[in-house]
């Protein structure tokens, strides 16, 4: 029996300009792999769409969200659907072709030779991040710098949201109860890996700013993540502590 494929969960909200073209690349890029989109809803058609071309094609699948509830639920809910399926290799890539689907090989090559988790990354040597406003290239390189020092993860872009998940460690930690909503579930997933000793390889890879449509990006998901990313640095360090004492 030929393994099973890969399945790349596609998450979107508002993504009807983008969504499209990065289906094609990706079809074409790795034509064993299967598409998940997630859609939440998007006023703009976005499920609508995605339903039309999963009718066309058997290997792309949707799911139809109520509402926007954040990048987190939705890839909950996504690796639900495929953990069910008996997906070997799960797969996060962003809608608006900011992540190259011909990139995806390398991923999925990492995850055959043994990672857990393999992680599209940004900011090891190689990796890169093209047209990005200096706002965002300083957040990003802020964000891992404080997850570094807070949490100790070892990873030096713990909020990328390209990798591939092997199904094993993938059916561990979303038995976890993760509750992060916004981006900061990248880092969640991330820490909650490395706790379980999953093995974890970051694979450099483009970051391409979008052409189209409009980042989700905003100051409640900023808020959340900080908050998040402190208190779970603080139980980290009690942890410690208590090791110390005892
Ligand atoms: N279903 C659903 N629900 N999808 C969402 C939601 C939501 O609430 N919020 C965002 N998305 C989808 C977008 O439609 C897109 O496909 C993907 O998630 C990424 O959203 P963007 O808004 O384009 O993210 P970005 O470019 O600002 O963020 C970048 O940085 C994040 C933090 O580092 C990307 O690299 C992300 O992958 C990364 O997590
Ligand atoms: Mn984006």
């Amino acid at each position: 029996m030929s393994p099973a494929p890969a399945l790349v969960v596609i998450p979107t909200y508002q993504e009807r300009a983008t969504l499209p073209g990065t289906l094609a690349r990706l079809r074409a890029a790795v034509p064993a792999a299967h598409a998940l989109v997630v859609d939440d809803a998007s006023p703009d058609g976005t499920g609508d769409w995605a339903e039309a071309a999963a009718a066309e094609d058997p290997y792309v699948h949707v799911l139809h969200r109520a509402g926007k509830e954040g990048l987190g639920p939705a890839y909950l809910a996504g690796f639900a659907w495929g953990l069910e399926r008996g997906y070997e290799v799960l797969v996060e890539m962003d809608a608006d072709a900011s992540h190259r689907p011909e990139q995806l090989p390398g991923l999925l090559e990492a995850v055959r030779r043994g990672a857990d988790l393999a992680i599209g990354s940004r900011w090891v040597p190689g990796g890169r991040v093209h047209d990005w406003p200096l706002r965002r290239l300083v957040l990003s390189r802020g964000a891992n710098l404080y997850v570094r020092a807070a949490l100790g993860l070892r990873v030096a872009d713990a909020t990328a949201g390209f990798r591939a998940y092997r199904s094993g460690l993938l059916t561990e930690l979303v038995g976890q109860d993760v509750a992060s909503q916004g981006y900061c579930f990248q880092v969640d997933m991330t820490r909650r890996a490395r706790a379980a000793g999953a093995v974890i390889r970051e694979v450099p890879i483009d970051f391409d700013e979008r052409t189209e449509g409009a980042s989700k990006m905003s100051s409640a998901i900023v808020r959340e993540a900080l908050v998040k990313v402190t208190s779970w640095g603080l139980a980290r360090r009690a942890q410690q502590l208590l090791g110390l004492l005892h």
